[in-house]
């Protein structure tokens, strides 16, 4: 993964006319009761279609009815500015430079946005995003985000616990592993035309973590709808492991019996493991882990083992070796 470089400004405006217009996201005890088990909403007019075009492009929009969440999910640490994190960015879909994402983004059509859910469960579909995410009501959450490059930021994330809305489907007993992937399509993500990994992007967690209360389906950041950069509409984040577990810009969703391929396992199986969790004591073969560099700051920190989560985690590993098991 390329090193860090100084980024010059790009950022897209919101527009709250398109937020009243569409409004998708807002949950409501009405809708949660009208959208359990209700078909795909599929019916737009041409002129709504229109308005759904030219929001996609338009950037965030603030989010309504986030509920904070409970404290053990809302790290103290300061937060990172938004601008830090809408920028210096990694997304090799959009580029492989920090600052290509921000400059990418705008490419990337997220209304409509669908998530084909598959695998071992009772209840297959493609799912429009607001149909997938009606039920549950938003909730912020503030996580550290360690990246395997040996940077950190602090994120108030916006979304819904993943366990949750996996459980509508009801997944069989043969449901070991999550598999993830990212939306293929090299005209939206240009990056794809260049084979720095094997598209589409690809991630998977145990169904115990996927499980796990603190994984969460991100749909915002800083009280808005996802940037582009930072994997719109739709990503996970799963806070004790390195970032690059953290999916942007999700289109599949399979419960499997196998451990799931995973995009960087497969380009330097040595270097990133299927576990990924953060550990200090591990290092990369071409680097070390005890430290990092929280973003804006001038020294190093050290690292914290699960990235300060493992009193919520470490269980999940108990018996494991963790130094095989990278
Ligand atoms: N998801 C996709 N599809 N493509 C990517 O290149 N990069 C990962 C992860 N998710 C990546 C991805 C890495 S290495 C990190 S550190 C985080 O996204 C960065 O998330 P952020 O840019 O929102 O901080």
């Amino acid at each position: 993964m390329p090193s860090h470089r100084d980024l010059p400004e790009s950022q897209i405006t919101d527009r709250e006319i398109y937020l009243r217009r569409r409004d998708f996201l807002r949950t409501s005890a009405t809708a949660a009761v009208l959208a359990s088990g209700l078909p795909a909403l599929t019916a737009c007019g041409t002129e709504d279609a229109v308005a759904q075009t030219k929001a996609s492009v338009r950037g965030p929009r603030p989010l309504a009815d986030i509920l904070p969440a409970p404290n053990r999910f809302r790290a103290e640490d300061p937060q990172t500015p938004e601008k830090d994190a809408t920028t210096y960015n990694n997304f090799y879909e959009m580029g492989t430079d920090k600052d290509d994402p921000a400059r990418n983004a705008h490419r990337l059509r997220t209304e409509p946005w669908s998530v084909s859910v598959e695998g071992e469960i009772a209840k297959p579909g493609v799912i429009p995003l607001e149909d997938l995410l009606r039920p549950h009501p938003l909730e912020e959450r503030v996580y550290r985000l360690r990246c395997v490059e040996a940077w950190s930021m602090v994120i108030p994330w916006v979304g819904v616990p993943l366990g949750d809305v996996l459980k509508r489907f009801e997944p069989t007993s043969k449901a070991r592993y999550v598999a993830f992937e990212t939306l293929l399509d090299p005209e939206q993500l240009p990056g794809q035309k260049r084979r720095v990994l094997e598209w589409p992007y690809r991630e998977g967690l145990r169904i115990d973590e996927a499980m796990h209360p603190l994984t969460l389906l991100a749909v915002g950041m800083y009280g808005k709808t996802l940037p582009g950069q930072n994997g719109a509409p739709l990503r996970l984040v799963v806070p004790w492991k390195y970032g690059f577990k953290s999916i942007k810009s999700i289109v599949g969703i399979r419960l499997q019996a196998d451990e799931p391929v995973t995009a960087w396992n497969q380009s330097a199986p040595g270097e990133y493991g299927f576990y990924a969790n953060v550990n200090p004591e591990v290092s990369h073969p071409r680097w070390s882990q005890a430290r990092e560099r929280r973003i804006g700051d001038w020294r190093k920190r050290p690292t914290l083992p699960f990235n300060g989560y493992g009193d919520q985690v470490a269980s999940l590993y108990a018996g494991m070796d963790l130094r095989r098991n990278f």
